[in-house]
């Protein structure tokens, strides 16, 4: 059986693989230029970077945003391409859950571009506006529909 871990991002080489992940499905399949590896929000002590490893390789990622109000955002979440559509995305959705409940999340919160709305339906999200401002002022939350979950 495949040993999966949802560790924090510390090391330089997980580093490396977030990023690589990150723009690899985020920005180059979606035709996008510019990926900043040292954007500020990754800077932000309340937003955790995750790398989900199976057997010791990085294969997904997620930020997790930590809010107020027992509230948490993931964004940047992206399995690797050679292991799409195979179950990762699920098992990674499952050590989310957990990583919330450990952190006394109790809502998870996503601007869930178009494309993958029926992934996170499927997660157990439901559609619905959480920051209008965020909804229409930003780049990611015009293409997206944001989504959430209760824990
Ligand atoms: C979206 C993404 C994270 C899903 O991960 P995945 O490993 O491909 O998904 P899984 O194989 O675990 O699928 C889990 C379930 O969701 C469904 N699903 C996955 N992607 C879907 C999609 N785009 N539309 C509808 N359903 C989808 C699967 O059919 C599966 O359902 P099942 O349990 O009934 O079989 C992944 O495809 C990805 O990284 N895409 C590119 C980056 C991206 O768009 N990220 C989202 C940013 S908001």
């Amino acid at each position: 059986m495949p040993v999966y871990e949802l560790i924090a991002v510390t090391e330089q080489e997980d580093w490396d693989t977030c990023h690589k992940i990150r723009q690899e499905e985020l920005w180059n399949a979606k035709h996008l230029t510019g990926y900043d590896r040292n954007h500020q929000g990754n800077h932000i002590p309340e937003n955790i970077s995750l790398l989900l490893k199976r057997d010791g390789t990085g294969i997904a990622t997620v930020r997790f945003d930590l809010q107020n109000n027992n509230t948490a955002i993931i964004r940047l979440v992206a399995v690797t391409s050679s292991e799409q559509g195979k179950g990762v995305g699920g098992i990674l959705n499952a050590h989310i859950l957990d990583f919330a409940k450990a952190n006394n999340v109790n809502k998870i919160l996503v601007n869930a571009f178009i494309e993958t709305i029926g992934y996170y339906k499927k997660m157990g999200f439901q559609e619905g506006i959480w920051d209008q401002d965020e909804y229409q002022n930003t780049r990611v939350g015009m293409k997206s529909v944001q989504m959430s979950i209760s824990l």
